[in-house]
């Protein structure tokens, strides 16, 4: 079964960007990782990522059709995309948001996630492994949906 994971603004410049907060694994460190994750549990994943807001809200609009699990890690828009949260809203299919920090503990703004409220369930604050787990929360909720 396909999944996408799906990835917000700044997540292309992983290993260089801030690497105290998010590490040295660079993006593509991670692409290898989540396709690996799948397999693992039996999934086909593919990871994308952008900086425009006009086509992540595209590439939700295109799993709400087809019906497509997401993993999604919206990094900045977490805080402010009502656009975002709108497109995730129109999915049926599970979504887990992710956060390679735990925003939780970081500055006040990044408290707020207006996109919570709309996924099935949020993974934050375990490094790259929290698509790991995402991955692994998505292939369980497909084998109880059967
Ligand atoms: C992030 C946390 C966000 O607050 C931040 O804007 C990011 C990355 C994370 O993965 O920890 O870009 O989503």
């Amino acid at each position: 079964r396909q999944v996408l994971v799906l990835n917000g603004p700044n997540l292309g410049r992983l290993g260089s960007r801030e690497p105290d907060v998010y590490g040295s694994s660079t993006f593509e460190d991670l692409v290898e990782l989540c396709r690996s994750a799948g397999r693992e549990v039996g999934l086909s994943v593919e990871v994308r990522q952008t900086d425009d807001e006009a086509e992540l809200v595209k590439w939700v609009h295109e799993a709400a059709d087809a019906r497509i699990p997401v993993v999604l890690n919206p990094a900045a828009f977490t805080h402010y995309s009502y656009a975002l949260r709108d497109a995730l809203a129109q999915r049926t299919a599970p979504l887990v948001e992710v956060h390679i920090s735990n925003p939780a503990a970081r500055e006040e703004f990044r408290h707020t996630s207006v996109v919570a409220g709309v996924a099935t369930g949020t993974i934050a604050g375990f490094g790259l492994y929290s698509y790991v787990l995402a991955l692994h929360a998505i292939a369980r909720l497909l084998r109880e949906e059967g």
